[in-house]
């Protein structure tokens, strides 16, 4: 490996997509340690600097050129607004985004006509607010969105909204908790995200660092 070639930047999320994303890289050589609370990692060999940050803020790290790159889901991508290259996607971290909630309260979204307008709004749980408004505003429902970032199965438990919009793997957590799927609004991938600045000006650091990731997928 060159050492004197430039270093670049890639922000990850911390938590379970990390050790996905380290295990991965793995036959690259590439190392991402963990080391307690530091939230920066540098492989010298590959000179690549890691950042750990939240997963819904690696898009932001990214846009504002913190980051030269990013891996991260779509969802945390699309709900950020902004605009990258999408250079990569991952064979892992598939998942599934979904209205959730107790089966009886189906009937909730079937209201039509003029009447959608003299009903009390659909109290809806969840931190990926423009999936959720882009899912009732399409059906002309109106709703009012709570915004909670972690355990939102809890909401319509507790009675605090009618449904969650959240994302949905195995199904465990929605099953334990007696609530279902009531309807599938996408589908999520991991993702690698450039800024497009920073891409047009180390092109070159960053397409051999994509080329050592696709040599894995062959
Ligand atoms: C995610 C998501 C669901 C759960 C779905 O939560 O928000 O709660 O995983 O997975 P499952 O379908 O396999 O049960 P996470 O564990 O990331 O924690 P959070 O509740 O703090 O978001």
């Amino acid at each position: 490996m060159d050492t004197n070639q430039k270093m670049i930047t890639i922000a990850l999320p911390k938590g379970r997509l990390l050790s996905q994303i380290t295990k991965y890289l793995s036959p690259t050589g590439i190392q991402i340690k963990e080391e307690s609370r530091k939230l920066d990692f540098l492989d010298t060999n590959h000179q690549i600097r890691f950042l750990f940050v939240k997963n819904s803020d690696v898009p932001v790290y990214v846009n504002y050129g913190v980051a030269d790159l990013g891996i991260c889901g779509t969802d945390v991508i699309y709900e950020s607004d902004f605009q990258f290259l999408h250079l990569f996607t991952f064979p892992f971290g598939k998942t599934r985004i979904c209205l959730a909630g107790y089966e009886k309260n189906r009937n909730l979204l079937s209201r039509s006509g003029e009447y959608k307008n003299f009903v009390k709004e659909i109290k809806i749980a969840t931190k990926f607010i423009r999936y959720a408004q882009e899912y009732f505003v399409e059906r002309g429902l109106p709703i009012k969105i709570i915004k909670l970032s972690g355990s939102v199965e809890l909401a319509p438990i507790l009675g605090l909204t009618d449904f969650i919009v959240d994302l949905v793997e195995t199904g465990t957590t929605l099953k334990e908790n007696n609530l279902s799927v009531i309807e599938q609004l996408g589908e999520t991938e991991v993702e690698l995200i450039a800024n497009p600045g920073l891409y047009k000006l180390h092109y070159q650091r960053i397409d051999q660092f994509i080329r050592e990731v696709e040599k894995i997928k062959s």
